[in-house]
This record gives structure tokens, C-alpha cells and sequence, in this order.
């Protein structure tokens, strides 16, 4: 397993769209292993989604089961979804996010509170599953991604990004 580079913002690379994965072999489990370790070994990290490390493959790794986020009510763990498309979607919300591609800023964005999900595991196994709350907004945030957008896009208004705090010891 290795930390993967992540690909941070203006970088053309995070705008181009990622394509399905066909093959459920080796490669695709040695790549998901990475995108694990990059995120348990990034701080604060929630979800990585593949592109974010220059691979345009629909593949997106998310754990939100230690989020101390107040809006984190359903977890399922850690999650690998390959080729996850949102096959139902219900209310909406404002909620605050941050990025690993984005890494100076956080901003106010407005996701849909509950989801179903279809998707692969990375055995190609196939996975169905509904969530909301936090997880529900990670897993938007990440398959955004797959589509080459990042949440500076879906920012309210221009007054609704942040400068994150720079905390020194
Ligand atoms: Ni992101």
C-alpha cells in the first residue's frame, strides 16, 4: 500500500470525467488498497474519489464512521463503491464541505439529505443501499468527482467560501 499524490485545485485534471470500470481484477483491488491508505492516512479525510490521484476510473473509497460531524447519523463503515450511480434522492440541505483537492477552503453547498445507491464492490460484487445525513453528502461530494467537479462549483454564493483556519503549534 502506498499514500497516493492527490491532485489539488487548478489542476485541468480534476475536471475530466472518469469512466467506468470494467475489469474487476489485481489492479483495481492494488489501486482501491492505495486510495484506502491515502484516506486513513490523510487527517480529517472522509472520502477519496479516484481522479483525485490522476486515475479516471469510477472508483470512490468513503469512511465516515469516525466523523464527529453533527449531521453524521448513518455510517456503514468503510465503503468501496465502484461505478456508484444515486438511483434515488429525497430533501435537501445546506451543509459546509471541504476537499483534499481543495485544500485552502471549505464551502456552504446545498446536497440532498437521503440517497439509494447502486454500485460494485471491488469484487464486482453488486450493492444497494440507502443513507443520509453525512454520508449521503460525502458520497455526492465524491461521485462529483467522477463527473470533473469539484464543490467550488456548487458554492450558494461567492460569500459562501472559506478560508480554512491555518492552526500552528
Ligand atoms: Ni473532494
Amino acid at each position: 500500500m502506498k499514500k497516493l499524490t492527490i491532485l489539488t485545485y487548478p489542476d485541468e485534471r480534476l475536471k475530466l470525467p472518469s469512466i467506468d470500470v470494467v475489469s474487476f481484477d489485481r489492479k483495481l483491488e492494488e489501486l482501491t488498497q492505495d486510495l484506502i491508505y491515502t484516506m486513513k492516512t490523510s487527517p480529517g479525510c472522509v472520502g477519496i474519489a479516484s481522479p483525485q490521484v490522476g486515475v479516471h476510473r469510477r472508483i470512490i473509497v468513503v469512511d465516515t464512521s469516525g466523523s464527529k460531524h453533527r449531521e453524521n447519523k448513518v455510517s456503514h463503515g468503510l465503503l468501496v463503491l465502484v461505478n456508484p450511480i444515486i438511483i434515488q434522492k429525497e430533501g435537501e440541505f445546506t451543509v459546509r464541505e471541504g476537499c483534499l483537492s481543495v485544500p485552502d477552503y471549505t464551502g456552504n453547498v446545498k446536497r440532498h439529505y437521503w440517497i439509494k445507491v447502486q454500485a460494485f464492490d471491488v469484487k464486482g460484487n453488486m450493492l444497494e443501499f440507502e443513507t443520509e445525513g453525512f454520508e449521503a453528502v460525502v458520497i455526492q461530494h465524491e461521485i462529483d468527482h467522477l463527473e470533473g467537479k469539484l464543490f467550488l462549483e456548487r458554492l450558494l454564493s461567492p460569500k459562501d467560501l472559506f478560508r480554512r483556519k491555518v492552526y500552528k503549534s
